[in-house]
């Protein structure tokens, strides 16, 4: 039987198993709630800090291996008011993914609840031939199958001349913080959207930002509209522009139908624009703490004009490796929307379903190298899919920018490595000989730095 074939009537296959109550206390207690608490749309620095010091995704590791030992693979359901289920088994996490969007709808309760603040109209959250028709559109605009996105040779410009203009501070003050780092990424990518006119616009991010905060709130905070729709016009006056060389542009140029709702994907862009940010921030501690990685970083970069397409295959590896240590989208969420079968029985239409990125990437009973950085995971030999390392997801929902995140991330940190030295304080260093720890808070990171001699 295929998994996706609904139950035969004549078996009897019972339910996958449920965890005691003792059992689901704990695991929404050491998985769910710090999930939660540390924010689904945006992070919550203070709390990511607390979870760091707390090595929470350690002990939520343990937590799910421990579930996995006591009831097998799964999935595992837990008796909540919402039905939830955790998935433990990596097979069972990439059939999750290889069978979205049906039966596993990619657009699940929170999701719609949370996306609803700001992008009412994304693909994520859509469903059918909306979700057909958006995901079309996205792949076209953000050229998903290009290791080079189509317009690479301008993107890449704004890139090297944010980057110049974040060494610029650091030869000025001899170091960089993340707030210096993270106003110059955002300029970047207004330019990379919407064009250079709104590199000098942070009104358009500051309002996102704040749609975000609500909605982490998910139901619980009710709807900002006026908010919204300031964001809205905002977004129209951009893309009004279609200013050549950026997103905006290649939108204009670009069909849609009379359910895309074009502007409206550009949320989800500028959203996850903020992850790139925090997983390039966190390789460049990575490079700090390994000098090996940092040398053959450096060698790849050297005598390149980053201003132009290049495939930095190892600094492509590095930032994968820094999503793959602390991955930025820790839980991806579906829903059932039909029965499915399992080796262990029936999951119900309507369950939530949990994969929990850290344990697929961090799982030390299984991965030899679960909490070492291992940039060779991504390049020559190794298969990344032979286990689910997800931190783009995978499957037919997989991320559609990945590729031009890749391309965008490893140029800025080549211009950072390619002519200046880091130092981090020994309580930011990451030491190779020791594990990785199993959150790294980015947002308390600032690097000492200098030209190299
Ligand atoms: C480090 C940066 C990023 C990471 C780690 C990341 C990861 C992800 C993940 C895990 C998903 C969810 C897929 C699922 O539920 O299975 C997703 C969806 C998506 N991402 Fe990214 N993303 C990043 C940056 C970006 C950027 C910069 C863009 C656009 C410019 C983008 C566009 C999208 C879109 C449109 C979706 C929805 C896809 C769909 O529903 O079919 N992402 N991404």
């Amino acid at each position: 039987m295929t998994s996706t074939e609904s139950v035969p009537e004549t078996i009897d296959l019972g339910l996958v198993p449920q965890a005691s109550a003792a059992d689901t206390a704990r695991a929404v207690n050491l998985v769910l709630l710090p999930l939660l608490a540390r924010g689904l749309i945006v992070r919550r620095p203070p709390i990511v800090a607390g979870a760091e010091k707390l090595d929470l995704d350690r002990r939520a590791v343990r937590e799910l291996q421990r579930l996995r030992h006591r009831y097998g693979p799964g999935p595992l359901r837990l008796p909540l008011p919402r039905d939830l289920a955790l998935v433990l088994d990596p097979e069972h996490a990439k059939r999750v993914l290889a069978e979205s969007p049906e039966p596993f709808r990619p657009g699940n309760l929170e999701k719609r609840h949370a996306l609803g603040h700001f992008q009412p109209y994304g693909v994520l959250a859509s469903h059918g031939t909306m979700r057909d028709d958006r995901r079309a559109y996205n792949e076209k605009v953000l050229d998903t199958p290009s290791p080079i996105h189509c317009l690479a040779g301008d993107l890449l410009t704004k890139v090297r001349e944010e980057a110049d203009a974040v060494l610029a501070i650091g030869e000025a003050t001899g170091r960089i913080t993340w707030d210096d780092f993270i106003q110059r990424w955002y300029r970047m990518v207004r330019r990379v959207v919407f064009g250079d006119h709104a590199a000098d616009e942070p009104e358009t991010t500051e309002l996102l930002g704040s749609l975000r905060a609500d909605a982490n709130w998910g139901y619980l905070k009710p709807k900002n509209r006026r908010k919204f729709e300031r964001f809205e016009v905002r977004l129209l006056q951009h893309l009004a522009r279609a200013e050549p060389g950026s997103l905006a542009h290649l939108m204009h140029e670009t069909p849609s139908s009379a359910i895309t709702v074009p502007h409206m994907q550009i949320p989800q862009w500028l959203f996850a624009f903020d992850p790139a940010g925090i997983a390039t921030w966190r390789a460049l501690a990575l490079l700090e703490g390994h000098p090996e990685a940092a040398a053959r970083a450096r060698d790849e970069v050297a005598g390149v004009d980053l201003a132009q397409p290049h495939e930095l295959e190892y600094l492509r590896a590095c930032v994968l490796e820094s999503l793959r240590l602390w991955p930025t989208t820790p839980g991806i969420l579906r829903d059932t929307t039909q029965d499915t079968v399992w080796e262990s029985g029936v999951l119900p239409v309507g369950t939530g379903i949990v994969i929990f990125a850290p344990f697929f990437h961090r799982d030390d009973e299984r991965l030899e190298f679960a909490d070492r950085f291992e940039p060779s995971l991504w390049t020559g030999d190794h298969d990344p899919d032979a286990w689910p390392f997800v931190p783009f997801s995978a499957g037919p929902v997989v991320c559609p920018g990945r590729n031009l995140v890749l391309l965008l991330t490893s140029a800025m940190l080549g211009s950072l490595v390619q002519r200046h030295e880091y130092r981090l304080p020994a309580s930011r260093h990451l030491d190779p000989t020791a594990s990785m720890p199993s959150i790294y808070d980015p947002f308390h990171v600032t690097f000492a730095v200098r030209p190299l001699t």
